[in-house]
């Protein structure tokens, strides 16, 4: 289950800082296949993400979170693992990720791992041995086997449905061809879900943990972290219609108390490590309070605020939001996340202007004005970077890029596409690899006229890196800038205050310490204030040579007051 290569040394950490690093870091999402493809394969890798870790380092960001780069044949683009503690030759070596830490140890940067602990690839050695041994294998124990209900066994041990589309479980056939039994899987049929009672499973978790921590990484970001624990029989839900991560609630397959017991336990060796190991979870829980519980004292230290994520862009519910989240996470002491972009959603360039409320959280992408995409993304993007707590940006939101909305069927490699109804199909809108320099595809994202693994647009030239560099009407140097006041201003730190100032309908302003201010116009209409004191920085042109200023639709601007 590991590669031969022998383990490099831990690397360095930086320097230890008086507060925990993790409490309001700003956490760049990169998404390996998308980012920077050194090998020409058309597919992102670590070389690739190695080198342009300046460029992170430059953007102000405090680390790195990578999604999964194990062995893995990418039915769910490396969630689904095949092997743990390898890295997949098409993202490079172990040594590549070894050298990849320490690099970015070297420029302060930290390093993020995702760990994927509710499945495995049908192609990991537990899950293949399982099959092949037959039932009665102790292997099948360690995922969920059962027999089909029916006289025949031909109807799914129950009625749970996978949030990829379709029934959650999928018959197995016999060595002497004949129909054998069902296992469960919460997403494709190549992702197995782990039997999280088996203490094998945990046993297994744990090392795979010590591995990467004993390689130098900083945390782990734990992919569907609500999920591993089922209820005992697996009873029916009684669910008619097909899931989604959003919209699942308790029930028993998810959000069960005893992954809470998982996680207390993980707690306790990162603990053991030196620098402020930290885990985040990816828990799709019905209500903030029990997100909440994946981030008591003794459990992991952050968790998605799905909540936030998935909350229109109208001042009301935004600012409901804002306190909820605060309020919540206070009770047990744990800072706030903030997230408006990752590779499951469509971009907020376009997800803001969506107008399905219902469809908020961004299933389904639709084409909206490009500049008034933009004008509120990057609104939204000031508010979240004002907010007192930890923030999750995700690769080319610093660049502007919107969601690409036609990508023809035949290019689509999201598996949920290809199922019947599933919901999640449209992720690979956002995940289009990353535009760098020069005026066509690739655009530097791997060799000139290179392969990319998703057609990338042609009107990427002028989003590159390369485009936007220097140009303080860009998007990327409005990032820049805004994550340089915010690590130069402790002020913007940790501490969770937050005081909601009386403003006009539709606007948003609050300090964050006697002399921080932002202000957000949420309406569709410019807003006339007294000038509150001395524009820092605005998320677009504004006139501030009177006494008084007229903030235009979806702006916000950050004041020294
Ligand atoms: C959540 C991940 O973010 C998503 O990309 C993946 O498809 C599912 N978990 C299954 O691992």
């Amino acid at each position: 289950m590991t590669d031969q290569l022998t383990v490099p040394s831990a690397a360095p950490s930086p320097a230890a800082e008086p507060s925990p690093w993790w409490r309001d870091a700003v956490i760049y999402q990169i998404y390996p296949r998308s980012f920077a493809d050194s090998d020409g394969d058309g597919i992102g890798d670590l070389p690739g993400i190695r080198s342009r870790l300046p460029y992170l380092r430059d953007l102000g960001v405090d680390a790195v979170w990578l999604s999964p780069f194990y062995a893995s044949p990418q039915a769910d683009a490396g969630y689904d693992v095949a092997d743990y503690r390898t890295v997949d030759p098409m993202f490079g070596t172990l040594a590549d990720a070894a050298a990849l830490i320490t690099d970015a140890h070297g420029l302060g940067l930290r390093v993020i791992v995702d760990l994927v602990p509710n499945h495995s690839s049908d192609q990991h050695e537990w899950f293949r041995r399982a099959l092949a041994e037959g039932p009665g294998s102790p292997l099948r124990d360690r995922y969920h086997f059962r027999a089909g209900q029916g006289p025949d066994g031909s109807l799914p041990p129950n009625d749970w449905r996978s949030i990829f589309g379709g029934p959650a479980w999928t018959r197995t056939t016999n060595a002497d061809g004949s129909p054998g039994q069902w296992y469960l899987h919460l997403f494709a049929p190549e992702q197995p879900d782990f039997n999280w009672d088996h203490p094998a499973v945990a046993d297994e978790f744990r090392t795979i943990l010590r591995f990467w921590l004993d390689l130098g990484v900083d945390g782990f970001r734990i992919d569907v972290a609500h999920g591993l624990v089922k209820a005992e029989g697996l009873p029916d839900v009684g669910a008619t219609t097909e899931w989604h991560l959003l919209d699942v609630g308790v029930s028993p397959c998810f959000d069960r108390d005893g992954v809470h017991d998982i996680y207390r336990s993980w707690r306790r060796i990162l603990d053991e490590y030196p620098g402020e190991r930290i885990a985040v979870a990816e828990a799709w829980a019905p209500s903030l309070d029990r997100v909440a519980n994946y981030v008591r004292p003794d459990e992991l230290h952050q968790a998605f605020n799905f909540s936030y994520l998935g909350t229109a862009w109208e001042a009301g519910a935004q600012r409901q939001v804002i306190d909820d989240s605060l309020a919540t996470l206070r009770t047990v002491g744990a800072p706030a996340t903030w997230t408006l972009s990752n590779h499951d959603v469509v971009r907020h360039t376009n997800r803001l202007l969506q107008t399905d409320a219902g469809d908020v959280a961004g299933r389904r992408p639709t084409a909206v004005d490009p500049v008034a995409g933009l004008r509120r993304a990057r609104a939204a993007t000031l508010l979240l970077l004002a907010l007192p707590g930890s923030a999750y940006l995700f690769q080319g939101e610093e660049l502007g890029l919107p969601e690409v909305v036609d990508l023809p069927p035949e290019v689509r490699q999201d598996p949920a596409f290809h199922r019947a109804s599933g919901q999640d199909g449209y992720r690979d809108g956002c995940r289009v690899p990353i535009p760098w320099e020069g005026d066509r595809a690739p655009y530097g994202f791997g060799p000139p006229d290179g392969p990319s693994w998703l057609p990338q647009p042609a009107s990427w030239a002028a989003l590159s890196v390369a485009a936007q560099q220097g140009d303080p009407g860009s998007t990327l140097e409005l990032y820049r800038a805004a994550l340089a006041l915010r690590r130069a201003d402790p002020a913007l730190g940790a501490a969770d205050n937050l005081s909601w100032r009386d403003a006009p309908d539709g606007l948003l302003v609050f300090d964050r310490a006697p002399h921080f201010r932002c202000t957000v116009n949420m309406t569709a209409a410019p807003v006339r204030l007294p000038l509150p004191g001395r524009a820092l920085l605005t998320s677009g042109p504004v006139d501030l040579s009177g006494t008084e200023v007229e903030i235009p639709a979806d702006t916000t601007i950050w004041w020294a007051v």
